[in-house]
C-alpha cells in the first residue's frame, strides 16, 4: 500500500538523538486516539526509523496522560452516516493501513521499546505483543474492550497474548475485557519494569540512550535470531484476526456500540 511521504508530522513528535529514535503520538486532547492521519504518520515515522542508519533502536510514547485510547470511534461513526453501502468504510480505509502498521512491525529490524506513559486501550494495548521491551507509568493501565464494542483481538494479540500471559490471563483479558493496572501488566509479563509517573521519561531513555550505545549489527542480528521464527505465525494471526475483524466492524452490534459510546458522551 503506497502512504505519500510528509515534510511534517501533524499528529506525532519525531525526533532522533544519539541512536534513538522517539516517536511521541501527540493528540493528547482526545487521548491520541488513532485516527486516519495519526496511522499514516505512524507509518512513517516507523519506515523513517526503520531506514535510518543513525537509529539504533526506537522509542514509541504518548504526550498528555494518556498513551492511546486506540482506534478514534469516530471512523465507525463516519462510516455509518454514510448509509448502508459504506458500513464497510472501516475495511476499505482505515483496516488496510491498521494492517500495514502491524506488518511494519511484525518486520522492523531494530530494538522496538514502548513507553506506557499512562491509560492504553485496543490496540494500544494489543500491538505490545509485537514490541521487543515495554515499560510503563505507574499511571498505565491496559484495557481491551473489544466485546462491549462489537469487536475482536487485533495486532496478532490472539497469537501472542497466549503466548506471553498463558491462556487464561490472556483470554479474560481478550474476551471478557479485564483491566490490568500496571503492577497486573508487569506479573503477566506483558510489560518488564514500572516506574513512578515523574521519573518514567527520564527512567526510559536513560536506558535506550544505553541500549543504542551497544553494537549495532550484534544487536539487530540478535533481534533477527528472535523473532524470525516467529513472523509466519504473526501474519497467519493478522491475516485472520483482519477477516474476522471485517465482518464484526459491519456488524449492528458493532454499530450500536460506537453509537452509544457518543451518545453517553452528548448527554453528560
Ligand atoms: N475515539 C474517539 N474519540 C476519543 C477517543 C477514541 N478512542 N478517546 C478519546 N476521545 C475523545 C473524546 O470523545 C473527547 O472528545 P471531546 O473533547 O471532543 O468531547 C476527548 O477525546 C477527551 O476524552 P473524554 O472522553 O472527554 O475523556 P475522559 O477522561 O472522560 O475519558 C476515555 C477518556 C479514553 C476513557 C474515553 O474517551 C473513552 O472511553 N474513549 C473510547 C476508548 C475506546 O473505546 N477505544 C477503542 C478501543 S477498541
Amino acid at each position: 500500500m503506497a502512504v505519500a511521504a510528509h515534510s511534517q508530522y501533524n499528529c506525532l513528535i519525531y525526533n532522533v538523538n544519539e541512536g534513538v529514535a522517539t516517536v511521541t503520538l501527540n493528540r493528547h486532547r482526545k487521548k491520541n486516539a488513532l485516527n486516519k492521519e495519526m496511522w499514516t504518520e505512524l507509518i512513517l515515522a516507523l519506515r523513517s526509523a526503520s531506514r535510518d542508519d543513525r537509529v539504533v533502536v526506537c522509542v514509541l510514547t504518548g504526550s498528555g496522560d494518556y498513551f492511546s485510547s486506540g482506534n478514534d470511534l469516530n471512523n465507525f461513526i463516519e462510516a455509518s452516516k454514510r448509509g448502508s453501502d459504506a458500513a464497510n468504510y472501516m475495511t476499505f480505509e482505515n483496516v488496510p493501513l491498521v494492517k500495514l502498521l502491524v506488518d511494519i512491525l511484525i518486520d522492523f529490524p531494530k530494538q522496538l521499546i514502548a513507553a506506557v506513559n499512562g491509560p492504553a486501550i485496543g490496540i494500544a494495548v494489543t500491538s505490545l505483543g509485537l514490541m521487543d521491551v515495554v515499560y510503563a507509568s505507574d499511571t498505565a493501565t491496559f484495557l481491551t474492550p473489544f466485546t462491549s464494542l462489537g469487536q475482536c483481538a487485533e495486532a496478532c494479540s490472539s497469537y501472542t497474548f497466549p503466548k506471553i500471559m498463558g491462556p487464561s490471563k490472556a483470554y479474560e483479558v481478550l474476551f471478557f475485557g479485564r483491566k490490568l493496572s500496571a503492577q497486573d501488566a508487569k506479573d503477566c509479563n506483558l510489560i518488564s519494569e514500572v516506574f513512578p509517573e515523574d521519573s518514567f521519561q527520564r527512567e526510559v531513555q536513560t536506558r535506550a540512550l544505553k541500549f543504542a550505545a551497544l553494537p549495532r549489527k550484534t544487536l539487530q542480528a540478535a533481534k533477527k535470531l528472535c523473532r524470525d521464527g516467529e513472523r509466519d505465525h504473526l501474519r497467519g494471526a493478522l491475516k485472520r484476526e483482519s477477516d474476522v475483524l471485517a465482518v464484526l466492524t459491519s456488524s449492528d452490534e458493532c454499530r450500536d456500540a460506537i453509537k452509544n459510546f457518543f451518545v453517553r458522551k452528548s448527554k453528560m
